[in-house]
């Protein structure tokens, strides 16, 4: 790998392999599998393949390589395994490392999926799990035992927007030996540095910012090459959750533009909180890059930047909150983030309909709290389309 470039250039060039036409656009090698020389030549790939050497699409493509290398270049991490979702990454990066008997301790402000991962599936196979608050180091202090293997955490939680300090939890877990999971996704891996911070593996759904154009799902983990190589990928290459070679040119693209668009967007998102302050019509807006924020310092270390996301409350509730989405003319109501179009989300009645009123509650998720995903639009145009929108409250 070219890691004496910089993060822009690795962008563009990182993993690159080119084939015998010497293509300028990363080919896509569509193939589920590899013709061998021979049938040793077979035996011997089966025995130890090679870097370049590849066997079965569930194992590894070459489509798939290039983004794996270009995306461990941008988070700093040794290796990295895309997956078919964001999800197959939890699941895979979780249930590769722990066994029965083993204990994980977990923020408990989790996307749904993940919560269920941690709460029901692992459970089942025997693994105890234990949440917590994951903005309150003393929860951490007093869940994490000498038996416990793994914490996970999203390091900005969803949708409230809340930061778990990184190298802090990552101390606390470090004392008793356990791996430190981190989902980054709300981060973005352009303001990730939970590897130097701490972090022994870092999860993304490419499904986001990575692709950045609501195109494909996909996901990956990133950690050291033993963790990849000897824990991951056995388990995801016989469970099949695999990236797929179309999936991976896709997000290989992604990659290309994904540093000057979330910048671009991260610049909007600081725009609309600032043009949102004291509306009248809002008892708030969260934004981890605006002073306001009650951990802004930790995000400026943490991250250097507040992201792409905003959540705004209204005084009103979930009449209210229709009335604003309804509104819009130009921001798009869906569920995705990281795109480059605009996007509004309503979580109490979709992301987090599936939660009880106090789980939602115990979240701070309220009917009058609405997330938004700042695309690439001209920031004028959203803070006009938001404020026209507001008026309709
Ligand atoms: C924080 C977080 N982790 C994981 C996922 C799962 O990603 P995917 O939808 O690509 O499976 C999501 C998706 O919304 C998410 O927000």
């Amino acid at each position: 790998m070219t890691r004496s470039r910089r993060t822009r250039t690795n962008l563009v060039h990182g993993g690159t392999r080119r084939s015998q036409y010497n293509e300028v656009s990363e080919a896509i090698f569509l193939t589920q599998g590899f013709v061998y020389d021979s049938a040793e030549d077979a035996e011997a790939r089966f025995i130890k393949a090679g870097d370049d050497e590849f066997i079965y699409a569930r194992y590894g493509n070459p489509t798939v390589r290039m983004f794996e290398e270009r995306i461990a270049l941008l988070e700093g991490a040794e290796d990295a395994f895309a997956t078919a979702s964001g999800m197959a990454a939890v699941n895979g990066a979780l249930t590769s490392m722990l066994q029965a008997g083993d204990h994980l301790v977990s923020a408990r402000a989790l996307f749904g999926s993940c919560l269920y991962i941690v709460d029901d599936i692992l459970t089942r196979f025997g693994v105890e799990a234990t949440l917590v608050d994951g903005t309150d180091l003393d929860q951490w202090r007093a869940a994490i035992r000498p038996d416990t293997k793994a914490v996970f955490f999203e390091s900005m939680s969803n949708p409230t927007l809340e930061i778990i300090d990184i190298a802090a939890v990552s101390e606390l877990a470090h004392a008793v030996g356990a791996l430190v999971v981190v989902d980054n996704v709300f981060a973005t891996p352009v303001y990730s540095r939970a590897l130097d911070l701490g972090a022994d593996v870092v999860i993304y759904s490419g499904t986001k910012h990575i692709d950045g154009q609501g195109r494909t799902l996909g996901g990956v983990i990133l950690g050291s090459k033993e963790y990849i190589r000897k824990t991951v990928e056995p388990y995801m290459k016989h469970t099949g959750g695999s990236m797929s070679p179309f999936t991976a040119w896709v997000m290989l693209k992604g990659l290309e533009t994904i540093d000057l668009r979330v910048r671009a967007q991260t610049q909007s998102a600081g725009a609309i909180a600032e043009a949102l302050q004291n509306h009248p019509k809002l008892a708030g807006v969260v934004y981890p890059g605006h002073a306001s924020h009650p951990q802004y310092d930790l995000v400026q270390s943490q991250m250097g930047a507040g992201g792409t996301m905003l959540a705004i409350e209204l005084k009103g509730g979930q009449e209210e909150s229709f009335r604003l989405l309804n509104a819009l003319e130009i921001i798009i109501i869906s569920n995705n983030l990281g795109d480059a179009k605009s996007i509004v989300t309503h979580p109490a009645t979709t992301t987090h309909q599936r939660l009880t009123e106090e789980q939602r509650a115990e979240l701070g998720i309220s009917r009058g709290l609405i997330r938004l995903s700042v695309g690439i639009e001209d920031p004028q145009d959203l803070i006009d389309d938001l404020l026209q929108a507001l008026e309709a409250v």
